[in-house]
């Protein structure tokens, strides 16, 4: 019996299709990533900062793979544009309670796309005083992004297609799916 039991009246969507990421995958790969910080900054206390409301569930597992005294903090931003793309223009809807300056910051995002909304965090943090700020995104979209040496830990780099599941939404739907899987259904 598959654990992705429960969720079965929601695989058979018409809306869904082919998983992209599983769940075992998923938590594997988390493991390494959060083995990997735990490595490069032993010694230091560093502040994920998590992009609501996508990395939301990337951030609970990869927090709780860092074997460190990490701090959490996160941030909402809100594109204009459809819910399937991205406009590059972002607004701060909610902004860091922690003051930045002197940290070691890492953001963590649900899914570089364009890198639009990326690059816009990077040059706004980057102007708060850390200490150092560095990017862990769970999925990179292939081909898209031109800045692609911003990202220092990457989970899983996916084909050009939309993809919901692990916090990923569409119109606030399927973020609660344990794995990712391709989005099937009308954009607009
Ligand atoms: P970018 O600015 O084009 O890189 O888009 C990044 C943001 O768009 C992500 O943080 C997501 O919130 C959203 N996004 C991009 N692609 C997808 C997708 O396939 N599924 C769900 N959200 C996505
Ligand atoms: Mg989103």
């Amino acid at each position: 019996m598959s654990s992705d039991a429960p969720f079965q009246h929601l695989i058979e969507s018409p809306e869904l299709g082919e998983v992209v990421v599983g769940e075992a995958e998923l938590q594997g790969r988390v493991r390494e990533l959060g083995a990997e910080i735990t490595r490069d900054y032993a010694g230091r206390a560093p502040l994920l900062i998590g992009v609501l409301k996508g990395a939301m569930t990337f951030m609970t597992d990869l927090a709780r793979s860092i074997a460190l005294p990490v701090e959490i903090d996160f941030m909402a931003v809100s594109s204009y544009g459809n819910a399937t793309r991205t406009s590059g223009v972002v607004r701060i809807v909610k902004d860091l309670d922690i003051d930045l300056t002197g940290r070691d910051v890492l953001i963590v995002e649900d899914i570089v796309d364009s890198g639009l909304t990326l690059s816009y965090l990077r040059r706004t943090l980057a102007a708060r005083g850390a200490k150092s700020l560095e990017v862990c995104a769970l999925l990179v979209r292939e081909g898209l992004q031109k800045t692609d040496d911003e990202l220092r830990y990457v989970g899983f780099r996916i084909p050009p297609k939309f993809v919901v599941g692990y916090g990923l939404d569409f119109a606030e739907r399927y973020r609660n799916l344990p794995y990712v899987c391709t989005f099937e259904g009308e954009a607009d």
